[in-house]
Order: structure tokens, then sequence, then C-alpha cells
């Protein structure tokens, strides 16, 4: 009985992780193998498959099964009437079933084309926003019936599933605000397992304080990720103005030293300021420029290793004023390099080292451009990286030279 009740709730547990997981991919083949996988997974079946409902054409087809390859599966369709799925997507109903042969909505088509003799069936409706997106289904309890726990696991699943599946198909008209409602669904679903679990009554007390947790830090990301979605917005549409004044910058680098000197200190890091004297004061909007260096230097600080060392230095050319801020962290590694700026780009071996966005950079990126200067990274897997980021530099008075003659 005990053994039991442990199981179930390691059964839930494991959908929080499989909530996460699904939230966080916009690959819809991805996401439809992972789902199937953990159909199988918390039902005990032996297979399980994803039919997709299209709109159009009325009809249900093969998406994704575990047990059959790719082209076996390809050109399946499944009608409306007379088929168990069909009859699910009609009623919006779940389906349990001992035996299919004795069922007569079974549609043994699928059977003769794939050679998977199918005896019990779990399936349920793909639902979100009060639109079937398809059906998910349990194939053969190898012990015995597909049971209550079962069918309410597999509900939780289908719903976090469909809302994924959703999610997907829009990201395929990708722009921002996609990325950011899929960036948000990643915590939402999170928190909405997390208060489903809390809702069970076998909960236990350690259990509950700890999903409490998992609620505040979700809370937390959320909030980071709207500020700084909306401070991208608005410098993507360009309204934003920049308030230029002229300022020292080893005073602003101190200042940003300050400001992370609580979280530089958690993990033992030594923030150095080098900045030689005779770099001159930088003409640009001071706000916009220390939200710049807060955030490379919260990446240095985050992504480096206990103990380790960032510097914050900065250097005079011709025409630029370069602030250089390094670190003796991770890396990144050179194939991740090119996509680093991009929005919502987290390095995948980081995410699971301290909690982020991946809007960081990209408002870094567009506060440097938008100050005509650019932005270059440097890096070393387990030596560090090193960012680098160009301003004009607007001191002198501009040089009155002729344009050399061809
Ligand atoms: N100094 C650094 N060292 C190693 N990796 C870094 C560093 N700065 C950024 N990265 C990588 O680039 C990704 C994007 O950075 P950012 O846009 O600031 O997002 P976030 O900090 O929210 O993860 C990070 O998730 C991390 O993987
Ligand atoms: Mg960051």
């Amino acid at each position: 009985m005990a053994e039991v009740k442990t199981e179930r709730l390691d059964g839930y547990r494991r959908l929080i992780d499989i909530a996460r997981d699904l939230a966080s991919t916009l690959d819809l083949d991805i996401l439809l193998s992972r789902i199937v996988h953990a159909a199988t997974e918390i039902s005990g079946a032996e297979a399980a498959s994803i039919l997709l409902f299209d709109d159009t054409s009325r009809q249900l087809y093969f998406q994704v099964a575990t047990n059959m390859d790719e082209s076996t599966r390809r050109g399946i369709m499944v009608p409306l009437e007379g088929s168990i799925a069909g009859w699910i997507v009609n009623n919006r109903q779940t389906v349990r079933i001992a035996n299919v042969h004795d069922d007569p909505r079974f549609f043994s088509n699928v059977e003769e084309t794939t050679g998977f003799s199918t005896e019990s069936i779990l399936g349920i409706p793909l639902v979100t926003k009060n639109k079937i997106v398809g059906v998910l289904e349990a194939l053969n309890k190898p012990k015995g019936k597909f049971t209550d726990t079962d069918e309410s696991m597999l509900l939780v699943l289908g719903a976090q599933a469909a809302v994924a599946i959703e999610n997907a198909r829009l990201f395929q008209q990708s722009d921002l605000i996609s990325e950011f409602v899929h960036e948000l669904r990643t915590p939402l679903s999170s928190l909405s397992t997390a208060t489903y679990l809390l809702l069970r009554p076998e909960m236990a007390h350690e259990q509950r304080n700890q999903i409490i947790n998992n609620i505040h830090s979700e809370t937390m990301r959320l909030n980071a990720l709207a500020s700084s979605f909306l401070d991208l917005a608005r410098l993507e549409s360009g309204r934003v103005q920049f308030r230029k004044m002229r300022f020292s910058i080893a005073d602003l680098f101190y200042e940003c030293k300050d400001i992370l000197s609580a979280k530089a200190m958690e993990s033992n890091i030594q923030v150095r300021v080098e900045s030689p004297e005779d770099v001159p004061l930088l003409n640009a909007d001071r706000d916009k420029i220390k939200q710049v260096v807060l955030n490379l230097l919260s990446n240095a600080i985050k992504y480096n290793r206990p103990n380790g060392t960032v510097i914050l230095r900065a250097d005079v050319t011709e025409n630029e004023i370069v602030l250089f801020i390094q670190d003796t962290g991770l890396g990144i590694p050179e194939e991740s390099q090119p996509h680093l700026f991009e929005k919502f780009f987290r390095v995948r071996e980081h995410e699971s080292r301290a909690a982020g966005t991946g809007l960081g950079l990209s408002i870094c990126k567009q506060i440097i451009h938008g100050h005509g200067g650019r932005v270059e990274v440097k890096s070393k897997v387990g030596v560090g990286t090193v960012f680098s980021v160009f301003l004009p530099n607007n001191n002198k008075s501009q040089p009155h030279v002729e344009p050399a003659k061809k």
C-alpha cells in the first residue's frame, strides 16, 4: 500500500520535470517524441502514439509513435467515424478499453499496416483553449488494465502536451510575441503542475515545501522575463531615446561592482576594476550603458567557477572607447558563440548552472548598436570569456580630414 503511494508520488514528481521539458522545445518533432515517451513512462504502457487532428480535412493522422518508424507511420490516416481516436475527437472524452477487438469502434487498418497488435488502450483528447489538437493513446498495459491513476496522470500530461503542441505550431509564425509566449509557458506550466500537486491530499509536508520553493523561483523568473522582455520590445521598436551625457567609466564600473558584490561573494568571486587613468569620459546614455555593464558582469559572475575572477577594464583607441568584461569561467562552446546574441538563447550546458532568461545579451546588443557601437566575444571552454564593447569616442572634435582621393 505504502509502496503504491510512493510510486504514485514519484510519478507526479516526474510530471513536473516532464512539463518543464515539454515547454522547453519549439521543435514539433522533438516535442511529440518526448510526449509519447513520457506517456509510456507514466502509464506503464508498451507503446504510445499521437494522432494530430487536421481542422481543414477533418482527419486524424499519425504523427508519432514509440512502436513505429517514420516510414511506416507516414501517411496513415484515421477516419473520424469508425475509429477509437475519432470517437475521442468527436466526444472529447477519455477512452479506456481492456480489449479493443471487442470494441466496435476499433479501426483495424492500422494494425494491418503496422503489424503491431493492440489489446488495451487508454486514449485521451488533447485540448487547449477549447480546441482539439489531437489524441494521445497509450497502448497495451503488460500487467492488468490501465488504472484510474494512469488515466489521471495521462490527463495531466495531455494538458501540458496540448499547450506545447499548439505553441510549437504558433512558433512557426515566429515573432517576438510568440517567442515570449513560449518562454512564459515554461514557468507557467511548472506553476500549474506545482499547484495541482499542492492540491493532492497525500503530499507530505516536506514535499509541499519543496514545491512552494519551486513556485517561488519560477515566479521570480517570470518577473525577470517580463521586465527584460519589455526592455527589449521597446529597444527593438526604436522608440527608446538615448539621453547622452559625459561620465567616468571607472566610476560606473565601481558602481556596478557594488551592486553585484553580494552575488559575487556567494561564489567567492573577486571582481577587479582596472581602468587606466587616461581613458576619457564616455559620452553616452549612462543608465543604458550601466544596464549593459550590469548584464555582462552578472553573466561573468553567474557563469564563473567558484573562487574565480572578473576583470573590468577600459581602453581607448583612436576612434573608440572599449570596455572589457573578462572572466575565468565556464567559457562558451564555439558552436554556441554565433547564437549568443539571439533572443532567448542560452547555452544548453549552462541552463542547470544558473537561472536566466536568455534576453540579457540581446538587450546589450540593442543598446550598444543604438549607440553606434559593437560587441565582440572571445571565449574558451574551461578557461573563460571576454566580452569587448566598442563605443564611439565622441570626445574628439570631428576630424576634418579630406576623404582619400582615389
Ligand atoms: N560570461 C559568460 N560565460 C559563459 N557563458 C556566458 C557568459 N555570458 C553569457 N553566457 C551564455 O550566454 C547565454 C545568454 O546570456 P544572456 O542573454 O545574458 O542570458 P541569461 O544570463 O539570462 O542566461 C547564457 O545563458 C550563457 O549560456
Ligand atoms: Mg544574463
